[in-house]
């Protein structure tokens, strides 16, 4: 098997596994109660917060554990907009956000908030147009750093600026594909972040709401008022408490590998007359490559890959079984025929020297053979 597909999900990190398997065995009782067990969980817990809280640099924020990104996404999103609708209500975002971005804010659109989403220009952001909707009457500005479909970075820079300019401006950054693939740097100009587990070598099921001390929101789960009253339910211990553990491994790979494999997969894929590249490296992460054919089904291709093990998407794994076209590479190219036929690799820690050439390999010559 050639697994290029983490930015869909991770393969579980040998070491993350091991850690994950010690504590499954080592951890026991309910965190929320107050036996001496609970108690006892209760407080690796919140060390795990804080390590988390000062691994991204923050130190007025609060940790709250979730199902996944999707989850922590509609808590941000949903929890701030009902909670805060006297603040304003128009949020922005960007054309090519994530799914549990840009689907919650829609649906907010029915309940009288105004989306407002700003533009891509030369396989980036239009920085300017997003500029042009900032005012102090907007409440929410919504994005992702490390765009999922191409791993194209929204420059952080922008977000000091954003926040110099209008400091009442509530931010969420969705930071799950760019943790351990961007240069670790402190968040603290953010009021919201979300990630998940499973994308740093982890199992599913645990995701991240960070939010800044002061704002409220309204749960969108209800119950024994677990995590503060904002996420009931009995949570998810054991893989919760992996976050630091599994964060230090990411940056450590960052600080070691940063996009060697990366570029010479560029370099490859370039050779190719059929393919065209919708990742510029300039301004992406370190794991995600996304080309697109000019005359051949992508669909056709990623079956055929299918079929030898090679295991890639075709877009994000959100959207891949129920869209035929990327949104995303269509924003970024304004090509029809790119947003149709389009694939995403992405590596990870155990991807190798030789799963690149096999994979280019095996894409060259189905490319041969592929009727167009
Ligand atoms: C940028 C981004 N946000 C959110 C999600 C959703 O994450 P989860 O699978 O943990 O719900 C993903 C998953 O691909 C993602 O890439």
């Amino acid at each position: 098997m050639i697994y290029l597909d983490y930015a869909s999900t991770s393969l579980l990190r040998p070491e993350v596994l091991e850690a994950y398997e010690r504590l499954l065995k080592g951890c026991i009782g309910n965190p929320s109660n107050s036996n001496h067990l609970g108690l006892e969980l209760e407080d690796k817990l919140n060390k795990a917060r804080k390590e988390i809280l000062k691994l991204l640099g923050l130190n007025n924020h609060h940790v709250t554990f979730t199902s996944g990104a999707t989850e922590a996404n509609n808590l941000a999103i949903f929890g701030f907009a009902r909670r805060n609708k006297k603040r304003g209500n128009v949020i922005i975002t960007s054309r090519i956000e994530h799914s549990s971005i840009t689907n919650p804010i829609k649906v907010l659109t029915e309940e009288g908030f105004v989306m407002k989403c700003f533009e891509t220009k030369d396989y980036g952001y239009d920085y300017d147009s997003l500029f042009r909707l900032l005012s102090d009457d907007v409440l929410l500005l919504s994005l992702t750093e490390v765009n999922n479909e191409t791993g194209l970075i929204f420059d952080y820079e922008m977000i000091r600026k954003i926040k110099q300019l209008y400091p009442h401006l509530i931010i969420h950054l969705d930071i799950t594909q760019a943790i351990g693939h961007l240069e670790p740097h402190s968040y603290q100009d953010c009021d919201f972040l979300t990630f998940s587990l499973h994308k740093l070598g982890g199992p599913t099921g645990s995701g991240i709401l960070i939010k800044r001390n002061r704002l409220q929101l309204q749960p969108l789960i209800y119950g024994g008022g677990q995590e503060d009253e904002m996420r009931s339910g009995t949570i998810n211990t054991v893989a919760h408490l992996l976050y630091p553990f599994a964060i230090k491994l990411m940056f450590d790979d960052y600080q070691r590998d940063s996009n060697e494999l990366l570029k010479e997969l560029d370099k490859k894929l370039k050779d190719s007359e059929e393919i065209v590249i919708n990742t510029k490296l300039s301004n992406s992460a370190n794991h995600i490559l996304n080309f697109s054919l000019r005359h051949k089904k992508s669909s056709i291709l990623f079956e055929a890959l299918n079929q030898e093990a090679i295991y890639l998407s075709t877009k994000s794994s959100c959207a891949s079984r129920h869209q035929l076209r990327s949104n995303v590479v269509y924003e970024l190219t304004k090509n029809e025929i790119f947003a149709s036929n389009s694939l995403r690799v992405s590596l990870g820690h155990a991807t190798t020297k030789t799963d690149i050439d096999s994979f280019t390999k095996a894409l060259k010559r189905l490319l041969e053979t592929i009727k167009e």
